[in-house]
């Protein structure tokens, strides 16, 4: 007898929530959805066949297709109604308290081996599991925007969470055909930390008077489908200055995560990038790579291995998993560690070397190498 099909949960129909539940209900999953905001539940089968919509006119999607995964959603009115929920992921706002709470009110809904998985991007998993009556059902799934187009879900347990729900969580994502990486439940999981120094080294070369311009080059030459700089531009530099304050208290104010006034800079002008018509590029392109453009490449990509290896040396990752969350979750040509295959060992620890003796007294900590680096 074939096992029957677990049901989906998705709490929180925004941005994020709609795009989770076209992705599970595309691969066959019943999904029951809701939000707290009635015009977002009202509104939220229509939206979510636009976006199947516009898959079909792009020929991406057959029109059954459209049909098949529109069929297996249900939209709820109530909290009760996700009762039969095998898996519940919410993606409502980013307050650890709002989570806890829904947590709290979900497990005396469903079963206790029914798994409660948040889709935060900043919230440690373990505080939002903290104070329920089984946190072992909680997990992070850490779905990429557009959750339909990208490939990656971080998947992060805490210390307590189980096995069982872990392998589960797993298995069921991956029928959807996502790529799911493990990680620790640590700020930014993998793709938001390890992406620090791509912009970080950037704003660094740029406080020392290179231009946007080289240093996009030099990192578009290197084979990067974007520069960092023109990809602060297409995030927004106030999300991207949202994302490195935090991560620089969340991680203790290291210089690793420093926050450069460049950046400040471009938020406090209004110099937002591609919604403000105005960035660090942007509207422009960038020019001709400089005659330095290895260097500039080598010394940021130098910079990733470094962070990639102190997130190594914390433990619950793999190389290779962080490799395949870089190249998916940032479009990036190569992960960290293909990438220290590439420069070789020496040429990297010359360049940190390097930075670290030619840095200001209080950045030189950027660029002492991580345990497995050195
Ligand atoms: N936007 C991104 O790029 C991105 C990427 C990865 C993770 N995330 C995370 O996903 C979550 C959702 O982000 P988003 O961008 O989709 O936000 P959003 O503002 O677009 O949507 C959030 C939705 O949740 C609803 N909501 C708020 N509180 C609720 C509650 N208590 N119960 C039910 N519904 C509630 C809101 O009405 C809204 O429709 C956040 O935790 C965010 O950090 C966002």
């Amino acid at each position: 007898m074939t096992p029957p099909t677990p049901i989906i949960g998705v709490i929180g129909l925004g941005t994020m929530g709609l795009g989770i539940a076209q992705v599970y209900a595309a691969a066959g999953f019943p999904v029951i959805a809701t939000d707290a905001h009635a015009p977002a539940r009202d509104s939220a089968r229509d939206r979510m066949d636009q976006a199947l919509a516009a898959r079909v006119s792009a020929g991406k999607l057959t029109e059954a297709a459209r049909a098949a995964t529109l069929s297996q959603l249900t939209i709820a009115g109530t909290l009760a109604e996700f009762a039969p929920c095998d898996l519940v992921i919410e993606a409502i706002v980013e307050e650890r308290a709002a989570k806890q709470d829904l947590f709290r009110q979900l497990e005396t809904i469903l079963r206790p081996d029914g798994i409660l998985a948040t889709n935060t991007s900043s919230i440690p998993v373990r505080d939002i599991a903290a104070g329920l009556a089984h946190p072992a059902r909680v997990l992070a799934l850490h779905f990429f925007n557009p959750p339909s187009a990208m490939k990656l879900v971080e998947l992060a347990p805490h210390d307590e969470s189980l096995t069982q729900h872990i392998n589960t969580a797993r298995q069921i994502t991956e029928k959807t055909g996502k790529t799911v990486i493990q990680c620790p439940d640590r700020p930014g999981f993998i793709v938001n930390r390890c992406a620090r120094p791509f912009y970080g080294e950037a704003l660094a070369l740029l406080a020392e008077g290179r231009t946007p311009s080289d240093i996009d080059a030099a990192m578009l030459a290197a084979g990067y489908r974007l520069g960092p700089l023109s990809l602060v531009d297409l995030i927004g530099a106030d999300i991207n200055l949202a994302a490195t304050r935090g991560m620089y208290a969340a991680m203790g104010n290291h210089p690793r995560y420093h926050v450069f006034p460049a950046l400040e800079a471009q938020v406090a002008a209004g110099h937002l990038g591609r919604k403000s018509g105005q960035g660090f590029l942007h509207p422009a392109q960038p020019g001709p790579a400089p005659a330095d453009a290895a260097e500039i490449a080598l010394r940021i990509e130098s910079t990733l291995i470094n962070e990639a290896h102190w997130l190594l040396a914390e433990g619950g990752t793999t190389p290779d998993g962080i490799d395949t969350a870089m190249r998916l979750g940032l479009n990036f040509p190569r992960g960290p560690f293909e990438a220290l295959a590439l420069h070789g060992r020496p040429a990297v620890l010359q360049t940190l070397a390097r930075l670290h003796a030619a840095a200001p007294q209080p950045l030189k900590a950027r660029y002492t190498p991580a345990p497995g680096l050195a």
